[in-house]
């Protein structure tokens, strides 16, 4: 069974072909850990994965639950055309300093806005539509979040929700884990969502074992 060295390696492999290296990312992961920040960001194919489904989309308006150091907002941002936005909510007001440098050196300030406080404080104060929706914050409350993600989409925006397998405890239906019952719960209400077609793919690589849930607002 190929363990987490061999993930490594894969990700490894495919990234340095299909991805390469990049300067501004790289700093912005040096001043991520310079910060202190915990080393929780999407891995590099992630990135390039929210990047591919923001072109894909046709986005122009992206909004982030979750914002960290802000890679994942760069990797998005990247997409956006030069007078599209991206709003990206977060907690921690060191969180979104780091974020707001790192994204003047990405030469994104002007695309993206981090706005600091609980996400469900700040979201009914949010005007949408938004193409893309990326919730990465705090998982129990991931039902929340996707409740307000349904109210700020149209019809062909993509809700993408990060950490839905964590180690594949989200099938184990006897879990009291809060982070397994927002997934699960989550899970519930997509499921019984008529206006979105969703999937969720297992990930391994970097990260460990996760994965992602992407839905597509159908109508
Ligand atoms: N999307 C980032 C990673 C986000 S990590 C990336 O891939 O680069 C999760 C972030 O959510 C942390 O910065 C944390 O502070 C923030 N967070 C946690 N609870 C939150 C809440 N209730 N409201 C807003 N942000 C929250
Ligand atoms: C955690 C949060 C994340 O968004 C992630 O991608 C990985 C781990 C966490 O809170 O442990
Ligand atoms: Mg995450």
């Amino acid at each position: 069974m190929p363990n987490s060295e061999t993930w490594n390696a894969v990700d490894l492999f495919f990234n340095d072909r299909l991805i390469g290296h990049d300067a501004v990312l790289d700093k912005v992961q040096a001043s991520c850990a310079a910060a202190g920040l915990p080393s929780i960001s999407v891995a590099a194919n992630q990135g390039r994965l929210l990047n591919l489904l923001a072109s894909l989309v046709g986005a122009r308006r992206i909004l982030e639950i979750g914002t960290l150091g802000g890679y994942s907002a760069i990797w998005m941002a990247r997409a956006l055309p030069v007078d599209g936005r991206l709003l990206s909510l977060e907690i921690d007001p060191k969180h979104a300093e780091v974020a707001r440098a790192n994204l003047a050196l990405a030469g994104l300030a002007d695309r993206v806005e981090v706005r600091l406080g609980k996400a469900i404080d700040l979201l009914p104060a949010v005007s949408g539509p938004f193409d893309l929706v990326f919730i990465d914050a705090d998982k129990p409350s991931n039902p929340d979040y996707f409740t307000w993600a349904m109210r700020l989409v149209r019809p062909g925006s993509v809700i993408v929700v990060d950490n839905v397998v964590r180690g594949g405890t989200v099938a184990d239906a006897s879990s009291t884990d809060p982070t397994v019952l927002g997934v699960r719960r989550l899970v519930d209400l997509v499921a019984a969502e008529r206006r979105v077609a969703a999937t969720a793919i297992q990930t391994v690589g970097s990260k460990g074992y996760d994965g992602l849930l992407i839905a597509r607002v159908i109508g």
